[in-house]
């Protein structure tokens, strides 16, 4: 194991998917299973900081030692992270957010040969991004930690997350052969304003170690200036 490196620090994770109720038995949402997210949070729970892991429903049991925060919507995960983020040094978001949500959320079930209208026009409203809004609230002192799946100009779309979303740096992952959800492991590039470092594939865990350690970096680097 590393060494407790993160002792006084405040990590807040984002991980998992978010769910957006069309009916009361029907739902969009995305394969993310957590893993990334669990695994950078248990991991940062080890060098000894002080972890909030806000998470989609997944069917992972808690991170140990991390203020666990459970949540369904993009709207309640924004919530959530609002709370935490103004006092973190560090978030990480790993979440795969529903970048939409359907406008209505019928509380009964929509039923064939009756809401056929409702069913085949499912109006869709765009969901609040949240690390885009912590990446424009960011103060002196806090590194944001973005994550990009891409299936096409991998590196090309994470410089326009990292510019746009105003993060410090994105984990971006090549998704065009199957790799990123579920997995186990992971092989991805850190793209920051400063270049890019491409990664061995690593296990999920030992990623998560060295996306705190680069966080630590950015970290340090924001305290000398
Ligand atoms: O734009 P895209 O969804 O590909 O960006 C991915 C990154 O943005 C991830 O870090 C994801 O957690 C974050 N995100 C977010 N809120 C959204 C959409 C994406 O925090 N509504």
């Amino acid at each position: 194991g590393r060494k407790k490196d993160l002792v006084g620090k405040r990590v807040v994770v984002t991980a998992g998917p978010t769910v957006e109720q069309i009916d009361s038995v029907r739902f969009i949402s995305n394969p993310s299973t957590g893993k990334m997210g669990f695994a950078i949070a248990e991991a940062a729970v080890e060098r000894g900081a002080d972890v909030t892991l806000v998470t989609g429903p997944v069917a992972l049991t808690d991170a140990r030692g991390a203020k666990m925060v459970r949540v369904s919507t993009a709207r309640e995960m924004k919530a959530a992270v609002d709370e935490s983020f103004p006092s973190a040094d560090i978030a990480v978001f790993s979440a795969a957010v529903s970048d939409f949500r359907p406008r209505t959320a019928f509380d009964r079930k929509l039923k064939k040969g009756v809401d056929d209208e409702a069913l085949s026009r499912i109006e869709l409203v765009e969901n609040p991004d949240i690390l885009a809004s912590c990446g424009a609230s960011k103060r002196a002192g806090q590194v944001v930690v973005g994550f990009a799946a891409e299936t096409n100009d991998v590196i090309d779309n994470a410089l326009s997350k990292l510019s746009r979303k105003k993060a410090d740096f994105i984990v971006a992952n090549d998704v065009s052969r199957g790799q990123g959800f579920g997995a186990d492991s992971d092989e991805v590039t850190f793209v920051s304003a400063s270049g890019e470092q491409h990664l061995p594939e690593l296990g999920k865990r030992e990623l998560a170690d060295r996306i705190l350690d680069k966080a630590l970096e950015f970290l340090k680097l924001g305290l000398e200036t």
